[in-house]
């Protein structure tokens, strides 16, 4: 594309990067799968986020298009795209977090687990570059079946002696907010005024929302309780079923990714009470990986919080969750290591 004419200074972009000296400190984001769906709002609106400088988009179709677009916008980030696995390494080099919503998506009657044998190799391939290229950088999985492809990524880093458990994550987000969506539709509140954590992992049964947990506290009849589990479980179905073969939620999850992602960043940063759930390496249950509320810091996952008090339904939710959870995971484990 044009370019501007080069200044007899060299120009003051040249010598240092300016963005810098506000103090402000300016994160490397790639976004992998950055043409799809959820990749172009996310792209989107990682570029308008004060806390990126450098937006890397890297996809094997489209990017050109999609970068020359959103570099028009007048925000800081600098915008770069990647086309194809011959320019992988240049999109990653350098990168503090990436985000990955590579893969395809479901259409009606499928299952996540349906995308494992398409999405699976599509991860374990991003994973090898990013253990390669970026092994310090955070890494937030959204591509499913999320349950199977975090512990493919963690497979692929251990491969690679890189593996560090506090920088990968699976990204949950979407639950969270469409629990405080549904709940504040059934009070008759603001969904901003409330707050849900979502454990366990992120298909059908193994989301696990605590309603006790509520916040601010309050009572749900059976009714309601049964009402909000079921939407809150089902509600990705419930936007593949509106897209009718269209894909499935793709806005709603770029808003969620970018949720997610500040919250890394700010994390980064030394922000203190950065709190979000996401589907990490755990303790918490026997699993080796599960959701629940986690504190992100300076080096990724600083704390992964245990699950709190559930009552009788949650723990009967909880068994069940982690049955389908284990097969999930170690699906995934198997995928790489045979
Ligand atoms: P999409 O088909 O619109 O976009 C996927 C993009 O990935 C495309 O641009 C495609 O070219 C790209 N891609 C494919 N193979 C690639 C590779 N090897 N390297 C780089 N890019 C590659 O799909 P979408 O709607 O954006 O959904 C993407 C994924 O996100 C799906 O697996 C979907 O199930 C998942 N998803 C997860 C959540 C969540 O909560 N975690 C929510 C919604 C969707
Ligand atoms: C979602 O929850 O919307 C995503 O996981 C996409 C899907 O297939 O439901």
């Amino acid at each position: 594309h044009l370019r501007p004419p080069q200044r007899e200074d060299g120009g003051i972009l040249s010598r240092g990067n300016c963005r810098a000296k506000g103090g402000a400190p300016g994160f490397k984001v790639a976004i992998l799968g950055a043409s799809g769906g959820i990749g172009q709002p996310l792209s989107m609106l990682m570029k308008m986020n004060p806390l990126v400088s450098v937006l890397h988009l890297y996809d094997v179709a489209n990017t050109p298009g999609v970068t020359a677009d959103l570099s028009h916008m007048d925000t800081t980030a600098v915008v770069r795209g990647f086309l194809g696995k011959e320019q992988l390494e240049s999109a990653l080099v350098g990168m503090d977090l990436v985000i990955i919503p590579a893969g395809v998506p479901r259409k009606p009657g499928m299952t996540r687990d349906d995308l494992f044998k398409i999405n699976a190799g599509i991860v374990q391939s991003l994973c090898e570059g990013v253990a390669k290229f970026c092994p310090r950088a955070i890494v937030n999985i959204i591509s499913n079946p999320v349950n199977s492809t975090v512990a493919i990524a963690a497979e692929v880093f251990k491969r690679a002696g890189v593996y560090n458990p506090k920088l990968l994550m699976g990204v949950t987000t979407l639950d969270v907010a469409r629990a405080n969506t549904f709940v504040a539709e059934v009070l008759g509140v603001d969904p901003k005024a409330v707050n849900i954590p979502v454990v366990g992992g992120h298909a059908g049964v193994t989301i696990l929302p605590l309603l006790s947990q509520v916040q601010p506290s309050c009572y749900f009849t059976k009714q309601e309780v049964e009402y909000l589990t079921n939407r809150i479980q089902n509600g990705g179905t419930e936007v593949v079923e509106a897209k009718a073969g269209a894909g499935s939620a793709t806005l709603s999850m770029a808003y969620a990714a970018v949720k997610y992602a500040d919250a890394c960043l700010r994390g980064l940063r030394g922000d203190a009470d950065v709190i979000e759930c996401a589907f990490v390496a755990s303790e918490v249950t026997e699993l080796p990986f599960f959701a629940t509320k986690v504190q992100l810091g300076r080096g990724g996952i600083e704390v992964v919080f245990p699950l709190g008090p559930l009552n009788e339904y949650e723990r009967a939710g909880l068994e069940q969750a982690k049955k389908e959870l284990k097969a999930s995971i170690e699906k995934g484990i198997s995928f790489v290591r045979n």
